[in-house]
């Protein structure tokens, strides 16, 4: 029997954002701008680059700038028209037809797995993909989209798959360590796991390949992560459902092409908007130069 296609997409952004605070007390993290691009556009762009249909953006009662961002503004169109600006109107209108986008509000920010689970009547019995809020995740030249990589590693396995990355031994604290239940690939393919652990001290990882942000999981979660206590901060960690699966051989891991960036963290953050603000067109040479002439004074 074929595999079912994967048509839908949830975006979990209801998250504090503590680790950037104060400049997320009122503006959410999803839309800090990689540049001039909120990140969370990136995010739906790589979803709808790998054929997803339609998007859940989980949210939060301090979250509402991602609702305008993909409304259409026709204050802000009219005005930019009548001045002139008509390449500038239809980029802003163009945000608006990116996909079919839904909102739930998260009520209580319980988690991640917590917030998934807010995903079940919108994902409904079909397999589905995950891309975190707050995860950039940017194709080499030659790659596809990272959550594309996952989408086709599932429809030909039937499973759930993670996304990783091998990390830092020092920094799979902050992630989730799998276990391969054989030898782990690095070339892309899908590798069956047999255990995962949610931020485990370094010393506790099964290996440093870590799961970051990004998922194709099959709709059983759903009765996993109603059953799952809270874990690791006292929170409902997806980890620990899917770790559910991954005990009874249903969860493989895929390594995923492009670079990622954690951009809910201050370094991760600054990391994305230099790589983009040199590789732009427009300010790449003047953004070269002036960190050149920046290292040479220092
Ligand atoms: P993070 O742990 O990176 O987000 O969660 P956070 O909680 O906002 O970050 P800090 O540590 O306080 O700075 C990973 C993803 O899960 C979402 C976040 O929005 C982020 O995309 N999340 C997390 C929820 O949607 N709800 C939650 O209850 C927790």
């Amino acid at each position: 029997m074929q595999n079912k296609r994967v048509r839908k997409a949830v975006i979990p952004a209801a998250g504090l954002g503590t680790r950037f605070l104060p400049a997320t007390k009122s503006l959410p993290k999803e839309m800090l701008p990689i540049v001039d691009v909120p990140n969370i556009q990136h995010i739906v762009k790589e979803a709808v680059d790998s054929g997803i249909e339609s998007i859940l953006i989980i949210t939060s009662g301090t979250k509402g700038a991602i609702e305008h961002h993909f409304d259409y503004d026709f204050e802000l169109e009219t005005r930019l028209r009548q001045s002139g600006k008509d390449e500038l109107a239809d980029q802003v209108h163009a945000i608006g037809d990116m996909a079919d986008i839904f909102y739930v509000r998260q009520k209580n920010p319980k988690g991640l797995g917590h917030a998934i689970l807010c995903a079940k009547d919108f994902v409904g019995d079909e397999p589905f993909a995950i891309l975190l809020g707050d995860d950039l995740v940017v194709p080499g030249p030659e790659e596809g989209p990272a959550i594309g990589h996952l989408i086709d590693c599932y429809e030909r396995l039937g499973k759930t798959v993670v996304g990783v990355k091998k990390v830092d031994h020092a920094a799979i604290s902050k992630y989730a360590s799998v276990k391969p239940a054989g030898e782990a690939c690095d070339d892309g393919s899908p590798f069956l796991l047999s255990d995962m652990v949610e931020k485990p001290r370094p010393e506790e990882a099964f290996t440093d390949y870590a799961i970051l942000g990004r998922y194709v999981v099959t709709p059983d979660i759903f009765e996993i992560l109603a059953h799952t206590a809270p874990g690791r901060n006292g929170e409902i960690q997806l980890t620990d459902a899917l770790r559910q699966q991954a005990l009874k051989g249903q969860a493989a891991a895929a390594v995923f092409p492009g670079t990622r960036y954690d951009i809910g963290d201050k370094f991760g953050y600054v990391k994305a908007v230099i790589d983009f603000a040199l590789f732009r067109e427009d300010i790449g040479p003047q953004v070269r130069e002036y960190l050149e002439q920046l290292v040479k004074e220092k």
